[in-house]
């Protein structure tokens, strides 16, 4: 029998335009094509799990309009359980922002709106459907007490609590013990250790501060060098096939919804890794967030 994936995160509508390159502070800079697509951290990794076979149950908050009916809409027909996604009736549903430049690099920027309002009260009520669960994943677009909430409820109920924190925040110690697994880009592994991670000897050095705080594996995201994994006392770099990047966004979103599947595929933590690999680089050869998602017939193909 198929395993559960519990999705719990944001859900945005991306406002993308391409550009030759990101704008500084005060500047203006002409863009070419712009694109309307949908979004969000916890969005794309509950379809990008989807499209692997993954059985996804995702929770989240929209507003009561037309991007948040839209939004619950693709989701159902993507396969996910949708029936805890809640509306919010006095927030819009989130927005992003996004500039991409001629090397496939982003720059976002988020409106919350109704994910913000995703509270401890609404994981209490989707509860059950959490117990279902055998791998809770969750980023940090919504408030830190959800997360912080929904993940000691879960690890209680020895289901695997996987965070990819993102955006970059410091947190709680609280919170590190609950989790079975990190999976942080550089930028964040620097948040949460201290240190700089530039190459694999930084990222060695990030990944043991952080698991010194209470998490057992650490996934640090590397880009295009690919992913260093901390199991235990076990060291593992995992590179990725060269591409040619077109737009990295979601490229973490893939990476960690499709470890996810592989884990409830029982495959081992460094196979898994693999697998998100090779995922997260078929998707930043397309543009778009969930527009970019690889289906798992392309993966098998490889
Ligand atoms: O990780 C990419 C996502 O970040 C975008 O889809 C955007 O909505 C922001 O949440």
């Amino acid at each position: 029998m198929s395993k559960n994936i519990i999705v719990i995160g944001s859900c945005n509508t991306d406002m993308v335009i391409k550009v030759d390159r990101l704008p500084v502070p005060g500047e203006t800079v002409i863009g070419d094509s712009f694109m309307m697509n949908p979004g969000g951290k916890g969005a794309n990794q509950a379809v990008a799990a989807a499209r692997l076979n993954g059985n996804v149950y995702f929770i989240a908050k929209t507003g009561n309009d037309l991007f948040g009916r839209r939004s619950v809409e693709l989701y159902e027909d993507e396969g996910i359980h949708v029936g805890n996604i809640y509306s919010d009736s006095s927030l819009p549903s989130g927005v992003a922002l996004i500039t991409v430049d001629t090397n496939g690099e982003n720059s976002i920027a988020v409106a919350s709106g109704a994910n913000k309002s995703l509270s401890p009260d609404d994981i209490r009520q989707a509860q059950s459907v959490i117990e279902k669960g055998d791998i809770l994943l969750m980023q940090l677009e919504i408030p830190i007490e959800t997360v912080e909430y929904a993940a000691q409820l879960a690890s209680e109920k020895g289901i695997k609590v996987i965070l990819n924190p993102a955006p970059a925040c410091s947190l709680p110690a609280t919170l590190l013990k609950n989790l079975y697994m990190i999976i942080p880009n550089e930028t964040e592994a620097e948040m949460l250790s201290g240190i700089k991670v530039t190459d694999w000897e930084s990222a060695q050095k990030a990944a043991d501060t952080i698991s010194r705080k209470g998490v057992d594996i650490v996934v640090i995201t590397m880009g295009a060098k690919g992913a260093f994994v901390k199991e235990n006392d076990n060291y593992y770099r995992v590179s990725v096939p060269p591409v040619k990047a077109l737009d990295t966004t979601a490229a973490g979103d893939t990476f960690c919804g499709a470890l996810c599947v592989a884990l409830s595929e029982n495959m081992k933590v460094l196979d898994a890794v693999k697998f998100a690999c090779k995922c997260a680089s078929i998707t930043v050869t397309r543009m778009g967030a969930q527009s970019s998602l690889p289906y798992r017939k392309e993966i098998d193909q490889l």
